[in-house]
């Protein structure tokens, strides 16, 4: 079957002075329209530079890109500038993390985003005031229509996500990348602006990349899970059975790392030791072995020798990961890790 998105291979290489820093090497998924894809990982494992690979936003850097982009029948990287401007904002568009950056301070929210609809659409700013006031009002902004000439400094750090997400969906792009968008919010307002991303997609059938280093985030949002570490995929599948029955030793860091909200203290929150690799002459071998307490399990040298391949592991369906542990689930079984708990959900 053909999917809706389909990322093959994909490598972004940035030419430094010290070397090739390889962001994204090797990276493979695919999504379909309504689906979420949550992409998860460490500060540092090449999320953003491969989601921004795919709207074509390394165009004029030193970034070597290749493989392919399929979306909806066509390959990404193959277009031009200018075929890619069309698209972006209208078919793909980004949500990021702090709207701030995104939002020119001088002019007016609303201005901002009728802009955004101008470019895409033939109507007059009357047309497109009318338009940016009905999505105001859809993201739940209360007084779209007096918020509308509000500048972003007026606006509280919840309210300028929202109208970020507005500007976002004002031209029903079929794939959003969202990446960390949520991030930089509290808990409540987090989980309100989940909410309406997962309306909003009901609505219009958008497919989701949902980029976060937070698995409560993916356990709320997402269908698959992609777990990034060093540029790489180590784990993919759905998310129910990746954030059940993960096995790769890094997303089992991951999980414990999570904070149990139903615990009295933090005490079970157990970061992972060691700092990721870096992406400048990564050594051979499983990026991870480093900081893997599971190699010695494995015969020979071969966490330190061998790149392990992605394969789907005993249980089937579609689970994938990237490790040389022969039965990773039966070790898994004897770690003590606490449940994730969709933490946005308790907060309800
Ligand atoms: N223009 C660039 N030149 C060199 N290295 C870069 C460039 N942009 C990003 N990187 C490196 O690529 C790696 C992945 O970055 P990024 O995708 O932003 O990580 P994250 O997973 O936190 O989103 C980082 O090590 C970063 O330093
Ligand atoms: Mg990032």
């Amino acid at each position: 079957m053909e999917h809706f998105l389909s990322v093959e291979d994909l490598r972004v290489h940035f030419k430094t002075a010290d070397g090739i820093v390889k962001a994204t090497d090797g990276l493979s998924y695919t999504l379909d329209r309504g689906q979420t894809l949550g992409i998860v990982g460490e500060s540092g494992s090449g999320k953003s530079v491969s989601s921004s690979a795919i709207m074509g936003l390394h165009a004029g850097t030193t970034a070597q890109i290749s493989g392919s982009v399929w979306f909806d029948g066509v390959d990404l990287l193959t277009l031009s500038q200018a075929e890619m401007r069309k698209l972006r904002g209208k078919e793909i568009a980004m949500i990021f993390q702090d709207p701030l950056s995104a939002l020119h301070p001088y002019y007016s929210v609303g201005k901002q985003i009728a802009e955004a609809y101008r470019v895409h659409n033939s109507v007059t700013k009357k047309q497109a005031r009318t338009k940016v006031i009905e999505m105001l009002e859809l993201v739940g902004i209360p007084q779209p229509d007096r918020r509308f000439d509000g500048y972003p400094h007026e606006y509280s750090g919840g309210m300028r996500q929202r109208a970020m997400i507005a500007m976002a969906l004002i031209n029903d792009p079929s794939l959003v990348i969202a990446d960390e968008p949520t991030t930089a919010l509290d808990v409540t307002v987090q989980a309100q602006i989940l909410d309406l991303l997962q309306n909003l997609q009901k609505e219009f059938n958008t497919a989701i990349i949902m980029i976060t280093h937070d698995l409560g985030v993916i356990a709320e949002m997402a269908d698959d899970a992609l777990v990034m570490y060093a540029g790489r995929a180590v784990e993919y599948g759905p998310v129910s059975e990746v954030l059940t029955h993960p096995e790769m030793p890094y997303t089992w860091g991951l999980l414990s790392s999570v904070p149990d909200v139903t615990a009295d203290t933090d005490a079970r929150m157990v970061p992972i030791p060691g700092n990721p690799p870096s992406l400048l002459n990564q050594p051979p071998g499983c990026a991870f072995h480093p900081r893997c307490v599971h190699s010695s399990k494995v015969p020979g040298d071969l966490c330190r020798t061998t790149l392990p391949e992605l394969l789907e592991g005993p249980r089937g369906g579609g689970h994938l990961t990237r490790c040389h542990l022969a039965d990773p689930e039966q070790i898994y079984e004897t770690q003590v890790i606490p449940e994730i708990a969709p933490m946005q959900a308790e907060e309800r």
